[in-house]
């Protein structure tokens, strides 16, 4: 694509956010650096790649999902494959149309991108968006269909599902825009579901995630509401009189008690845990978001921000904990609702120049320290996610996996990069003769 291409491409198809063509199979040949023999499994990411090579939002397109087999120090093979859904079956049509029954009134949740997250539960691997129902997919990235778990999900379900390390329930839940608005559900290690509670809230709101602890669940009513005009083509808008609140209810049900934060947009929590009393949580905060339409980011890019809610006196106190701008945290999965030393995040600096990215590390048990892994010029990356070097293990003791795009060469690499010695040079790249595309979120599945 040249430049003036490229100028003529709204930022979210511009770049290596540009949707690639095919779907391929291939056995990567060329690695930099040693694959560590111990991380046998797949990482997998899922994102955006709209099929008829335009989408109206970020958000919108067909979920495609990009895979690396590592086994016994090698890469065994990369993949991409779509998440056949009606959308992708049916390029170019409305969402609106495919998932609207005027006659009836009622939504077919089937009707979704399935383009944002992963999870990996009861032996399923879903692909998730939260409009519609999970996809399961097969390791190979084939689509097996909607998944419904047996029935019990009645809504959307959540792109930012839970697996608490302790108990290896699923939790989640799902909005909608018409009542009941928010329903939660606690799924046990085998996949079945134990608990679908509704969750009073006033109104349609935008909820992309929410945190567990050991104990609670919590939930983020903000003030980006339902807006049925679709003003900006988004059927979301900031509303100032909505104003902002954590919900903390128990994991098993209960009512749920609310703490009014300082009005904020959240996309996404790093993990949030309880001590004594007080629920922590830790997050990327915006001040704002879509005040004037969906396309307006005047309330910056977010930052690291943590609150503190007391369960005793109902008191917040909230602060934040980095000035740097940054997306994508994550922990070690076995610290998810637990006390977490080390966290990790994707730095969106749009002041690098040559541009780069950056991905940082932070000891909780050191101020928030923060400790940077600096690509090479040109070089960008999306989330990483941490793979511990044993299983289960919640220390930084493992690699943080990512994706990355190295424009000069206009194609991709799965980078592996020392978690416990994160500025150093990566452990492994894992060189693709394609490009994949900056996307969202991604998963590490060990080999069973
Ligand atoms: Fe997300």
């Amino acid at each position: 694509m040249t430049t003036a291409q490229e100028g003529n491409l709204p930022l979210h198809l511009a770049g290596n956010n540009a949707p690639v063509t095919e779907e391929v199979t291939v056995e990567p040949a060329e690695v930099t650096g040693a694959i560590p023999e111990e991380l046998n499994g797949i990482y997998l990411r899922n994102g955006p790649n709209p099929r008829t090579g335009w989408s109206p939002h970020f958000f919108a397109g067909d979920g495609m999902v990009h895979a690396v087999a590592l086994a016994g120090g090698r890469a065994r093979w990369y993949r991409n494959r779509y998440v056949r859904t009606p959308l992708y079956e049916h390029p170019g049509e409305s969402r609106y149309a495919l998932a609207y029954d005027a006659a009836t009134g009622q939504v077919d949740y089937r009707v979704t991108t399935a383009n944002t997250h992963l999870v990996s539960h009861a032996g399923r691997l879903l692909a998730l968006e939260e409009g519609g129902f999970p996809y399961e997919i097969t390791p190979e990235l084939e689509t097996a269909g909607p998944y419904t778990f047996g029935g019990a999900l009645r809504t959307p379900m959540t792109a930012h599902p839970k697996i608490c390390p302790r108990t290896g329930e699923l939790l989640f839940f799902g909005y909608r825009l018409r009542p009941p608005y928010l329903t939660y559900y606690r799924a046990a290690p085998t996949g079945e579901v134990l608990q679908a509670q509704v969750v009073p809230v006033p109104r349609a709101t935008m909820m992309h995630d929410f945190a567990i602890t050991e104990h609670h669940a919590i939930f983020m009513d903000l003030p980006v509401v339902f807006d049925p005009a679709m003003t900006g083509g988004m059927p979301w808008r900031w509303d100032d009189g909505h104003g902002a609140r954590f919900g903390v209810m128990r994991r098993d049900g209960g009512e749920v008690r609310w703490f009014e934060v300082d009005p904020c947009y959240v996309w996404h929590t790093m993990n949030a845990s309880e001590r004594d009393g007080t629920i922590t949580v830790v997050g990327c905060r915006v001040p704002t978001l879509w005040r004037a339409g969906p396309e307006d980011v005047g309330g910056g890019l977010p930052r690291l921000h943590e609150w503190r809610l007391d369960t005793a006196t109902g008191k917040v106190s909230e602060r934040p904990l980095d000035d740097a701008p940054l997306e994508y945290p994550r922990v070690a999965d076995a610290e998810v609702g637990r006390p977490h030393r080390f966290g990790y995040v994707t730095s969106f600096s749009l002041e690098a120049e040559p541009e780069r990215s950056e991905i940082y590390k932070y000891d909780f048990a050191r101020g928030a320290a923060r400790d940077t892994h600096r690509l090479p010029a040109g070089h960008l990356c999306g989330e990483a996610a941490f793979v511990p070097r044993r299983q289960g293990a919640g220390d930084d003791d493992g690699y943080l996996l990512t994706f990355c795009h190295d424009r000069a060469r206009g194609t991709g690499y799965l980078a592996i990069l020392d978690a416990a010695d994160l500025s150093a040079r990566p452990v492994a790249e894992v060189r693709l003769p394609v490009r994949v595309p900056t996307g969202f979120h991604g998963i590490w599945v060990p080999k069973s």
